[in-house]
């Protein structure tokens, strides 16, 4: 699907979304916010504004019908776990159609927490945002009823040792391959010792990323873009949470490799304390895993970098340093 055809979509699906969420589809006006076309997945986020009023409608066009049904009943059985709480929420939900993969939401007037991070300043204040998205995490988990068993890695420890081989043999698959096989040897060691150990499961957020939080003016933190996971440990968002934080701040062309390390330690200490007293198990070893899976991503060759991607592999490095050291 193009551009076109996906913004087709868009106002194709409009009147009937509209209709279902109560709004009168004539009387707003839609803007595109974000969109991505992409192999993997074709979303476009629109606002529609109209008589006052500001709705978020989002599309999904490629994800079948079954994962598109789980993100929306994640979506909803979070949203019902935040009611009435002060100071933490989940956008409510106006209209959902399958068929159209669309979704139609409160907008919220805040920034994500990316956006909040990037405008924080200084170490501390960006560690702030950190900890209130872990506070949002805890609140999510918390009480809820998780099976309790050994946890064993298989899955990422099968896919560590398939990246670890194609950057040992110099396929070129991966940046820095010598600190690639280092690191992938580390993080092995770490799910492996830390396997087998009791973890509870329960309902993640499963793409806890910093922008897929937002934050409002008064610093209510919101959760959206629900990837509808199966139960994992807890552990899951806020290490995705941390390894985004760490694929883009702080910024490497404006701190010593020591004062990076100093604020990704200060990173995960904070969000430990936000999450809250008891740390949730199994956190590093999926850290080293999150990691890993960031920095094979990025283009092998230097010439064939982005500034993202380039500053996403200076973070995963500068995370498995401070990995390598706890
Ligand atoms: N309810 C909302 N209110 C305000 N802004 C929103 C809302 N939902 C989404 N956005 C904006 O649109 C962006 C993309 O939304 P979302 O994360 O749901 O889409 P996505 O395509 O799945 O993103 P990604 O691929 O980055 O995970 C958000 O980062 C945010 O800036
Ligand atoms: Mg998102």
């Amino acid at each position: 699907m193009s551009d076109e055809d996906l913004f087709q979509h868009v106002v194709d699906s409009w009147p009937h979304l509209a209709a279902c969420a109560g709004l009168d589809a004539d009387a707003f006006d839609l803007t595109p916010v974000w969109h991505r076309i992409e192999p993997d997945g074709q979303r476009a986020v629109f606002r529609a504004h109209g008589k006052g009023r500001t709705v978020i409608a989002k599309f999904d066009t490629q994800l079948g019908a079954r994962p598109f049904e789980a993100r929306l009943a994640a979506h909803l059985a979070a949203r019902a776990r935040f009611a009435g709480v002060r100071g933490l929420g989940v956008p409510r939900i106006l209209a959902a159609s399958v068929p159209a993969r669309a979704l139609v939401m409160d907008f919220i007037r805040g920034r994500t927490a990316h956006d909040a991070v990037a405008a924080a300043g200084d170490a501390a204040r960006r560690h702030v945002v950190l900890s209130d998205c872990a506070g949002w995490a805890r609140h999510l988990h918390d009480g809820q009823l998780g099976q309790k068993g050994a946890m064993h890695y298989r899955g990422q420890l099968q896919r560590v040792r398939a990246w670890r081989r194609d950057a040992a043999e110099g396929e070129g698959t991966v940046a820095a391959p010598r600190a690639f096989v280092k690191a992938a040897d580390r993080a092995i060691a770490a799910m492996d010792g830390a396997s087998g150990a009791p973890v509870p499961r329960v309902p993640v957020h499963g793409d806890l990323g910093l922008r897929n939080l937002m934050i409002r003016a008064d610093g209510t933190v919101l959760g959206i873009d629900f990837a509808g996971a199966s139960p994992q440990p807890a552990a899951a968002d806020l290490s995705r949470l941390l390894t985004t934080y760490a694929s883009f701040f702080p910024d490497p062309r404006e701190v010593t490799r020591a004062a990076a390390a100093a604020d990704l330690r200060e990173a995960i200490r904070a969000t430990e304390e936000g999450y809250g007293k008891v740390m949730a198990p199994g956190l590093r070893p999926l850290m080293w895993f999150d990691l890993l899976k960031l920095w094979q991503a990025v283009p092998a060759q230097a010439g064939r970098r982005d500034d993202f991607q380039a500053r996403r592999l200076a973070g995963a490095r500068r995370l498995a340093a401070v990995l390598d050291q706890d």
